[in-house]
């Protein structure tokens, strides 16, 4: 007989919730915060020079624009690769609703194309089926921290001009056939909302090899205007020219001196996270009803959350119960992703049901696990008791 669950009455494995992420900050980052909050600068100073030139070394590319959120760094890729009406996006639905919103934000159609049911990754069989005279761009989404293959999507090649564009939103830290994601993809993505491996509170950047797009990222974070306030300040100068309609989407200095304090320890949150991941997959790999995200040999995985794929025909329970269950017993587990064009805005739009059948299959069976590093040894072995004693009792 089986444990009875903490849904049905038994005790669960933690009396109270794991949440499947968290930021881990410490003293030296509060202080760096208090440093900037006592200097001139606010806004755009020199921390945000700095964080962008580390952040862009780190990942072995020329230029790093910072700006306050993931979701403005894709809005800003898109601008800068120069997608607009009539242009199409080839994006993944497996995927957070910013990379494809991207897309609309600039007027352009997101095309979804189907992800590989093993890696989770955009499938350049998919999309190459999916290219047309119309692609201007190609979003690749590096799911959960791995890698997509963006040199096989490089390789299909699409029409001159097309950008190839990386969400890397999840994937800091990893490398791909030893080259680091970054340093992969015409532009790319990166995200720093406390979840992810360092955080800015709120926050992102897009790097670039190309310096006219850094240009154009720029601007656009800034009103469109051709200078900032503090070159026209130390130049005596007041006029300055809006020359494209950009935004206000500026990251402050005193959100980059704490990213600035986080990258010091972004090796350490890998280690961990790499650990925990090793943790899981060696403790569940051979759990009948799970499958495990597959990692291709030429990748170094970031690991910024966990997924578990449930095998739905060796357990007599659907996704939603066994959410429910690991939730009552303590386990903060998430799911990544609702199909994006799933979303009602999306719907209103025409996009289909069916159209990507793997990525819709995938979602009826996903459930991410709490991951983040300072998660302790024993909070990892409740996870992998609770998934076991939960995919135990729905065994059949
Ligand atoms: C794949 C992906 N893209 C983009 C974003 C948007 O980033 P942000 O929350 O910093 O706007 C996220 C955030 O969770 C994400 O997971």
């Amino acid at each position: 007989m089986s444990e009875r669950l903490a849904i049905h009455g038994g005790a669960p494995v933690r009396a109270t919730v794991l949440p499947y992420g968290r930021q881990s900050l410490d003293d030296a980052d509060v202080a760096a915060v208090t440093r900037a909050l006592r200097s001139d600068w606010l806004t755009t100073g020199p921390r945000v020079a700095e964080f962008e030139r580390r952040l862009a070394a780190r990942v072995g590319v020329a230029h790093g624009v910072a700006v306050s959120s993931g979701t403005a760094a894709l809005h800003a890729a898109a601008f800068a690769a120069g997608l607009g009406p009539g242009d199409e996006v080839i994006v993944p639905p497996l995927t957070f609703a910013a990379t494809a919103n991207a897309a609309l934000y600039v007027g352009a159609t997101p095309v979804f194309a189907d992800v590989h049911a093993d890696t989770l990754t955009l499938d350049p069989v998919r999309v190459a089926e999916k290219l047309t005279p119309r692609t201007r761009a190609i979003v690749a989404v590096d799911f959960a921290g791995l890698p997509a293959d963006v040199d096989a999507l490089r390789a299909l090649g699409g029409p001159a001009g097309a950008r190839l564009i990386d969400d890397a939103a999840h994937a800091l830290g990893a490398t791909l056939r030893g080259r680091p994601v970054g340093a992969l993809a015409d532009l790319t993505v990166f995200s720093f909302h406390p979840v992810k491996h360092v955080t800015t509170g709120e926050g992102g950047v897009v790097v670039t090899p190309d310096e006219s797009l850094a240009v154009r990222m720029r601007r656009f974070r800034n009103h469109g205007i051709t200078s900032d306030a503090s070159d026209r300040f130390s130049r005596g100068e007041w006029h300055y020219e809006m020359v494209d309609l950009g935004f206000n989407y500026r990251l402050t200095d005193v959100q980059c001196a704490l990213g600035l304090a986080q990258l010091d320890r972004l090796d350490a949150f890998l280690a961990r996270r790499r650990a925990i991941a090793a943790r899981y997959r060696a403790a569940l790999a051979e759990v009948p009803g799970v499958a495990l995200q597959r990692v291709p040999d030429e990748a170094d995985h970031a690991w910024h959350i966990f997924p578990i794929l449930l095998e739905l025909d060796r357990l007599a329970a659907d996704r939603r119960a066994i959410f429910a269950a690991l939730r009552a017993e303590g386990i903060g587990v998430n799911v990544h992703y609702i199909p994006v064009y799933w979303h009602p805005y999306y719907q209103r739009l025409g996009y289909a049901k069916g159209l990507c059948p793997v990525a819709e299959t995938l979602y009826e069976r996903l459930i991410t696990l709490p991951l983040f590093p300072a998660m302790t040894d024993a909070d990892v072995e409740d996870v992998i008791t609770a998934v076991r004693k939960v995919v135990d009792h729905f065994g059949r």
